[in-house]
C-alpha cells in the first residue's frame, strides 16, 4: 500500500522530499489539488470542501497513511479527516514551538511566514497563545510565493523584489528565527535567506512531520514494502504528461540542492 501526500499544489513535495529520506522503502501517491490552488486566499468553507473531496479520492486508492502536507488544509480540516478515516492522518503546522525554543540568542524575535488563511485561523492563534509567552512571534502572509511556485518560477531576481516589498513594513534585522509555515516556501529558501541577516535560522515542519509519519507506521508494523516510486495526481487525474513529470523531478533536484 502507498503513503499518500496531499497539498493544494507542489508545496507538498517539500515534505515528501524529506519523508523519502527517512522512509525510502515506500511507494508514494502525491496529490496536488491544482484545480483549486491557492488555498491560502480562499475561504475556510471552500478549502474544507476541497480537502474533503481530495481525501475521498485518496481513500479510494487504498493507502496506509495520509500526510496532509499543507499547513492551510491541516488547520482547516485535520480533525474532521481523522474522524472520517481509519488510516493514520498526519498534518503539518507552522513550527512555532521549536522556533521559540531555539530563539534564546540576542535576536529573539521569530517571524512566521504562512498563507493568509493559516494565519487567520483559530488553530494558529491558539498555538501562538500557548507558546509565545514573551510576545516574540510576528507573522507575514506571502501569497505571491505560492503563485510563483505553481508557475515553477524560482528565480531570485523575481522572488527577492517580491519578498522585500511584502516585508517592507517589518524590520527584518530583528528576527533570529524564521518559520516557513507553508509547504511551498522551502522552495524559496535561497531567496528568503538573502533578505534576512546571514545567521538567521530558517526552519520548517517537514522533518517533524516525516518523523511523526515514520513513528505512526512503526507503531502499526507497516514500514516498508515499496521501492520509492511516486504516482502523481492533479485533482483526481493521474499525471502522465512527461513535461509535468520532468518539472516534478526538477523540484526534487532543487530541494536536493537547498536541503
Ligand atoms: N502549501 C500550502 C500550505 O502549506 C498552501 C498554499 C496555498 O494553496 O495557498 O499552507
Amino acid at each position: 500500500m502507498k503513503i499518500a501526500f496531499f497539498d493544494s499544489g507542489i508545496g507538498g513535495l517539500t515534505v515528501l522530499h524529506q519523508a523519502r529520506k527517512i522512509l525510502p522503502d515506500e511507494d508514494y501517491l502525491f496529490y496536488a489539488d491544482t484545480a483549486h490552488v491557492p488555498y491560502g486566499e480562499k475561504s475556510k468553507e471552500e478549502v474544507r470542501a476541497f480537502v474533503l473531496e481530495a481525501a475521498d479520492f485518496i481513500a479510494s486508492q487504498s493507502v496506509k497513511a495520509l500526510v496532509v502536507a499543507c499547513n492551510t488544509a491541516t488547520s482547516i480540516a485535520i480533525e474532521e479527516l481523522r474522524r472520517t478515516y481509519a488510516f493514520p492522518i498526519i498534518g503539518i503546522e507552522p513550527a512555532v514551538k521549536p522556533a521559540v525554543q531555539v530563539s534564546t540568542r540576542k535576536r529573539r524575535k521569530v517571524l512566521v511566514l504562512a498563507t493568509e488563511l493559516t494565519l487567520k485561523e483559530a488553530k494558529f492563534h491558539h498555538l501562538v497563545e500557548r507558546i509565545d509567552h514573551d510576545e516574540i512571534v510576528d507573522s507575514l502572509p506571502l501569497p505571491g510565493l505560492v503563485r510563483f511556485a505553481e508557475r515553477f518560477v524560482f528565480d531570485p531576481e523575481q522572488v527577492i523584489p517580491y519578498l522585500k516589498k511584502a516585508a517592507s513594513g517589518l524590520n527584518l534585522s530583528e528576527y533570529g528565527t524564521v518559520v516557513l509555515g507553508c509547504t511551498h516556501f522551502p522552495l524559496f529558501k535561497d531567496s528568503i535567506r538573502q533578505i534576512f541577516p546571514e545567521d538567521t535560522d530558517i526552519i520548517d515542519g517537514s522533518i517533524g512531520t516525516s518523523n511523526h509519519l515514520r513513528h505512526q507506521l512503526a507503531e502499526r508494523g507497516e514500514i516498508g514494502g515499496g521501492a520509492g516510486a511516486i504516482t502523481f495526481y492533479r485533482s483526481g487525474i493521474a499525471v502522465a504528461d512527461p513535461q509535468l513529470l520532468s518539472h516534478y523531478h526538477d523540484i526534487f533536484k532543487r530541494l536536493d540542492d537547498l536541503y
